[in-house]
């Protein structure tokens, strides 16, 4: 059985298809169908719901997409749906903003930007335009235009009024600590397919052994379309997000160590505060509700050649420690990826953490993405450059790239041709030719072969720039 609050009354589920997605059980159980289908996966925002959860004893608001979220997984947690804003007759302050700025026409859309508007009101104390832009970055709107929609979000804050959630703070507070209160292990199971989230690293490891054919699931945000697009029925899923090891995200010192459970929204001011230079990279990472969902150790996990984390943490020279059984092994991620979509994983065995070494003095990181869109796309082409310039010349190097091999991989070639050599134009060049050596990429659709070959000397020609010009005479221009 799970248990959540439906708003502010506690739900159960139970005897129900495991794999069925929260979406799907609004709309085709509950009869909530303010809550829309757009694209079914995790692209346009139309589904959009908030959950409020638990967190350091308060009660912290996040939007997600339903359409990629599997239903166990909201298990603990106070799910708001679009009809759960407006009260009586009188709507919510941001409904009353996009009736007031005309943010509306043919209203498909609606619901979603409404909620994404509501989680951003929720954890936002003012309108600061940018942060408004980021929460709405998930949000596809095809009449209306964006400028109405944000001009409500910007006036939602007047009159700034308490509404029904705040005032009922303490209640649903306390309903979330008696389901979370509750020791049962979670256990979905209907016409033999089941959900399992275990609480505890030992049972999680337990479960897997007995499964070994068991899929792991965190965030759902790649899983889910296997569902969704590939229409995959999955036997057994096992969640990892109730594991507190899986869910620890500390600073030791000398390294990181996060959790694989992780969001990247939870783990992004952590990776910040040692390379602020990553905040552009991963506010581009999908949009706001898939970074409140998606994980560093699916990211990994997943093993896509065009993830945007694996070429960052190839160039940190990042660790991954993996659990099977009663028995943990490290590994460097470089060791982790063997071919397309294939792991070092065994059957069983599952990633725990990721341990990333701390920068020493001078060392200098950079991770460009390029992709088609600003916002929410994936990479055509990522590169990380980790370098150490000691008197004017190459002291190390470390380089990596996602979209240009069938796994994210380092650039051999071309940091040999950096190591030891002044930094200097002349040795970029050198080190552009050498990285023609690295890699041969492919064409798809995302770009050609020959672009994808430019596109990654041009970054380490920009890395070179970034590193040797003053910031004035570093003029980007990005093109949205
Ligand atoms: C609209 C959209 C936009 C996206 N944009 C980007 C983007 O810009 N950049 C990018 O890199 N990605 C992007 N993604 C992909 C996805 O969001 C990321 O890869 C995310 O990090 C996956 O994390 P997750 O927790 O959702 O993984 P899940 O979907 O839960 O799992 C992904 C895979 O990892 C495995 N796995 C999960 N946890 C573990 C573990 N502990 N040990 C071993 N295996 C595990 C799962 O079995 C599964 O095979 C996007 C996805 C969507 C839907
Ligand atoms: S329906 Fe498009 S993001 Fe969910
Ligand atoms: S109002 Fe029609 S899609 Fe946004």
């Amino acid at each position: 059985m799970i248990r959540f609050l439906l708003n502010a009354v506690e739900h159960q589920v139970e005897n129900t298809d495991p794999s069925t997605l929260l979406l799907a059980y609004l709309r085709d159980h509950l009869g909530k169908t303010g809550t829309k289908e757009g694209c079914a996966s995790g692209d346009c925002g139309a589904c959009t719901v908030v959950l409020g959860e638990l967190f350091a004893g308060e009660l912290r608001y996040r939007a997600i997409n339903a359409c990629i979220t599997p239903l166990g997984s909201i298990h603990g947690r106070q799910l708001i749906t679009v009809e759960d804003l407006k009260q009586g007759p009188v709507l919510h302050a941001v409904q009353q903003a996009m009736v007031d700025h005309h943010g509306s026409q043919c209203g498909f859309c609606t619901p979603g930007f409404v909620m994404s508007m509501f989680a951003h009101l929720k954890t936002h104390d003012s309108p600061d335009r940018e942060e408004i832009l980021e929460s709405l970055g998930g949000n596809l709107c095809r009449c209306t235009g964006y400028r109405p929609i944000v001009d409500a979000a910007v006036h939602m804050y007047d009159p700034a009024t308490a509404d029904t959630f705040s005032e009922q703070q303490v209640e649903t507070i306390a309903a979330l600590e008696d389901i979370a209160a509750d020791e049962t292990e979670i256990e979905l199971s209907h016409s033999g397919r089941r959900y399992i989230a275990p609480r505890t690293i030992a049972s999680l490891a337990k479960t897997l052994q007995d499964n070994p054919d068991a899929r792991l699931v965190a965030g759902a945000t790649d899983l889910a379309l296997e569902i969704t697009q590939g229409l995959k029925e999955i036997e057994t899923l096992v969640f990892t997000g109730r594991v507190p090891e899986l869910l620890c995200c500390d600073d030791q010192g000398d390294k990181l160590l996060i959790g694989a459970a992780v969001s990247f929204s939870d783990c992004k001011d952590l990776l910040c505060s040692s390379w602020p230079q990553l905040k552009e990279l991963i506010e581009r990472l999908g949009s706001l509700q898939i970074r409140n969902q998606g994980t560093l150790g699916g990211n990994v996990g997943n093993a896509s050649p065009i993830g945007d984390m694996p070429p960052v943490l190839l160039a940190l020279q990042a660790s991954l420690v993996l659990r099977r059984g009663e028995a943990s092994r490290v590994i460097p991620v470089e060791d982790f990826y063997l071919s397309y979509k294939v792991t070092a994983l065994q059957p069983g065995e599952f990633i725990e953490r990721i341990e990333i070494p701390k920068p020493t003095q001078g060392d200098w990181l950079q991770a460009y993405k390029v992709s088609k869109r600003l916002e929410d796309d994936i990479s055509a082409v990522c590169g990380a450059f980790n370098l150490r310039i000691v008197d004017g010349k190459v002291a190390a190097a470390v380089i990596a790239f996602g979209g240009m091999a069938e796994i994210p991989k380092r650039a051999g070639q071309c940091e040999q041709a950096l190591l030891g050599q002044p930094w200097l134009q002349s040795t970029i060049d050198a080190a552009m030719a050498a990285l023609q050596q690295d890699f041969t990429p492919i064409d798809d659709f995302r770009a050609s072969a020959d672009y994808r070959m430019q596109i990654a000397c041009n970054l380490l020609q920009r890395a070179f720039l970034a590193h040797t010009l003053p910031p004035s005479q570093l003029q980007v221009t990005e093109y949205a």
